[in-house]
């Protein structure tokens, strides 16, 4: 009997599991109710007194080393399989990111702000819905003038005073009128017309418009603070152009053209062959503007400017459709 105990024990030592099925293999075999080892305790009943002295010690050493190799045996299981979880492959594709990003008009506008923010303007806001005085009559529009027909406006039935602004420059008179000079300000916003939507129209976009007002201002700091703001946003290679134009509320007033940054300035579709493209309005604010709000224009004087972000951020990216602004398509959303 003592050479079974000794086959037995060899039997154990030698054992190795590489999967749950094996363990359970080992403890039916060496644990279990009918394993080897019991065997070996019910024949070890009959054997004669004497050799039960002997006997006895070696069966149960055998009985606790069967039980030991079982725990050793599942718990080495289970920190092969830990082992596993903690091998990061590195060659397996990423998982998808599904993070936001920030739209174009917002990082246009971002970039816009930070450039004239350099120059010492700061941001002001004011109300898509205002009334007529502040986006047009306060602004040099006569009643019934022709120039009220540049913008096609959207007008609340109820009550025509009230209207969706047409430009940003309602807040331009907003400001003039709580704040007096030295101003320097930026108004970004959502702007609304009265257009059939179209690659190059919409009925709203958005506009950055700018307003420097103080003494001793001069056409020169509008040229200035506008080349400055080209050079910035579209490439130190930059060059300016201003085309006479007419706004009721500068006088006088200018178109800024920068030189094409696409071609610079040999002629591509971009500028339609002409190596300038139109990116501003602007002037120097009319002096009735300044008086409708009770700002001195003997004593002060200064420059106006707007913007389209749509059409910066279409330049900038050589877009060709406005509508994509605001469909909220990812895979145009995404690019950005
Ligand atoms: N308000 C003008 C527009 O929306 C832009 C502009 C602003 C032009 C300031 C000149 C000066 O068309």
């Amino acid at each position: 009997m003592l050479d079974r105990i000794d086959e037995v024990l060899e039997e154990i030592n030698l054992f190795t599991a590489n999967s749950n099925n094996e363990v359970e293999d080992f403890r039916l075999r060496f644990v279990g109710k009918k394993s080897v080892i019991n065997e070996l305790f019910e024949e070890f009943k009959s054997v004669p007194m004497e050799q039960k002295r002997e006997l006895g010690p070696a069966l149960n050493k055998l009985k606790n080393q069967a039980q030991q190799k079982l725990i050793e045996l599942s718990d080495g299981l289970i920190s092969k399989s830990n082992k596993r979880e903690a091998e990061i492959d590195v060659t397996l594709p990423p998982i998808h990111n599904a993070e936001g990003s920030i739209h174009p008009i917002s990082q246009t506008k971002n970039r816009i702000i930070e450039i004239f923010e350099r120059q010492g303007f700061n941001v002001e806001d004011g109300p898509e819905i205002d009334n007529d005085w502040n986006n047009f009559t306060a602004l040099n529009f006569p009643e019934n003038h022709p120039a009220r027909e540049m913008q096609d406006t959207y007008f609340i039935e109820k009550d025509p005073d009230v209207l969706l602004r047409t430009h940003t420059s309602n807040v331009q008179i907003r400001l003039m009128n709580k704040k007096k000079p030295p101003i320097r300000s930026i108004m970004p916003g959502r702007v609304f017309r009265n257009e059939a939507i179209s690659a190059r129209a919409h009925c709203f976009f958005h506009q950055v418009e700018g307003l420097c007002i103080g003494e001793h201002i001069s056409f020169k700091d509008l040229k200035n603070t506008l080349y400055y703001f080209s050079r910035e946003m579209f490439g130190k290679e930059t060059k300016i152009r201003l085309r006479p134009s007419y706004f009721p509320f500068t006088e006088p007033s200018a178109e800024i053209d920068i030189s094409c940054f696409i071609c610079g300035g040999s002629g591509c579709k971009i500028c339609k062959k002409t190596g300038w493209v139109e990116i501003a309005g602007s002037g120097m604010v009319d002096p009735n503007v300044l008086e409708n709000c009770g700002i001195d224009s003997t004593k002060y004087s200064g420059f106006a400017f707007g913007m389209g972000i749509e059409r910066i951020t279409m330049l900038k990216y050589e877009l060709d459709d406005l509508r994509l602004f605001s469909e909220n398509d990812l895979r145009f959303l995404k690019q950005f």
